[in-house]
């Protein structure tokens, strides 16, 4: 098969992991047959610096002929002071809303062999940290009204949260699909006890939990979600939660699994392109040195090939082969434990394009 994929690698660490992530998509292309056209586009502080804009209209145009995208990351320090809509964010968020992509997927599972990375206590990790976050992509207070004003009290500013039934249950309905495939269980997450949009939202996803008879749905406040997490995070499969919950918990979420440099993430509305970037963000203070672990991103072009592409063999595989590499003790910085071999972004992916050759294909 041929499959064009838009590569927009960004800021910081980005471009790094970007590269890291094509050169995995070129390896499975070579192992098991298929050709990948990868198209570059620009967004984020690069593209304010170029095109004055963190969001060209080019980039849009290529994203939506690509089957496709892969995001490195976006922001850094040099563009901290500009004003809402010029800033990296922004292009990302109005990517993400102008591809449809509602539903963002951020898996959070500790490997075995990183358990000592993780910081829990090895009796409440245990075996298997295996957490997937479901959070709202396209709305509540990130897309709501806001402002500034005078008030009463001088100058204020504001932003709305604000969720339709319809946007709760169709986000609610990608959860329920997804733990139809793990542990069926769903953890809606929420703040009902004082927000007005969670009573609407908390309602949508208990009259969409009919559709699903065979997983079982529990409502949670965020505070008390927030806590659970570090207190008995086995205890979750899926979470499910507005766009600002989503955004915190997965951050928490995602130290669990030992480094938020492990952490791939997919975005998905209901027609292609999906969208795949790894959580970590665009980490300045650590970009062009050769020592952002690439495996996010690694994972990330893993949810491409399961999710967009549907090749969920090449996906395993690509698994299999990050698997293997930390099974072999290698490390980058983020995920170093006494014992470890330290090796840096380039090395790390050279181990794993290893391991996917030596997995084979043909299947
Ligand atoms: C994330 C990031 C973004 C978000 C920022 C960079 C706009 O934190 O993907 O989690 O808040 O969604
Ligand atoms: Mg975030």
């Amino acid at each position: 098969m041929k499959y064009t994929i838009a590569t927009i690698p960004g800021d910081g660490v980005g471009p790094e992991v970007t590269a890291a992530a094509v050169k995995v998509l070129e390896k499975v292309g070579t192992v098991y047959g298929h050709e990948f056209a990868f198209v570059a586009a620009a967004a984020g502080g690069c593209a304010i610096d170029e095109f004055g804009t963190p969001l060209p209209d080019r980039t849009l145009e290529v994203c939506r002929a690509s089957d496709a995208v892969f995001l490195g990351a976006v922001g850094g320090p040099r563009w901290d002071r500009l004003e809402g809509d010029l800033r990296p964010e922004s292009g990302l968020l109005k990517l993400r809303k102008s591809l449809g992509l509602y539903a963002n997927i951020r898996p959070s599972f500790l490997h075995e062999a990183l358990k000592d990375a993780c910081p829990l206590k090895p009796e409440i990790a245990g075996p298997g940290i295996d957490i997937c976050i479901v959070r709202e992509l396209a709305g509540g207070i990130y897309f709501g009204e806001r402002g500034r004003r005078v008030g009463p009290m001088g100058e204020e500013a504001f932003d709305t949260e604000c969720y339709s039934r319809t946007e709760a249950e169709r986000i609610a309905r990608v959860a329920f699909r997804l733990a139809e495939k793990r542990r069926k269980k769903v953890t809606s997450v929420d703040k009902a006890n004082v927000l007005q949009s969670s009573r609407l939202w908390r309602d949508a996803v208990a009259g969409t939990a009919a559709e699903f008879p065979g997983v079982e749905l529990g409502h949670m406040y965020v505070d008390n979600a927030a806590m659970q997490l570090i207190r008995d995070p086995r205890q979750f499969d899926v979470i499910v939660t507005t766009n600002m919950f989503g955004d915190i918990l997965s951050d928490e979420s995602s130290t669990l699994a030992g480094s938020i440099g492990m952490l791939p993430s997919a975005s998905l509305g209901d027609s292609p392109p999906g969208l795949y970037e790894p959580v970590h963000g665009s980490a300045p203070e650590i970009a062009a040195r050769d020592v952002a672990n690439p495996l996010a991103a690694i994972l990330s072009a893993a949810m491409m090939l399961r999710y967009s592409l549907g090749r969920e063999s090449e996906a395993a595989a690509v698994d299999r082969a990050v698997e293997a590499v930390l099974a072999r003790g290698s490390r980058t910085a983020d995920i170093q434990t006494p014992g470890g071999r330290l090796v840096g972004t380039r090395e790390m992916t050279r181990q794993v394009l290893e391991e996917i050759s030596a997995g084979g294909g043909g299947s």
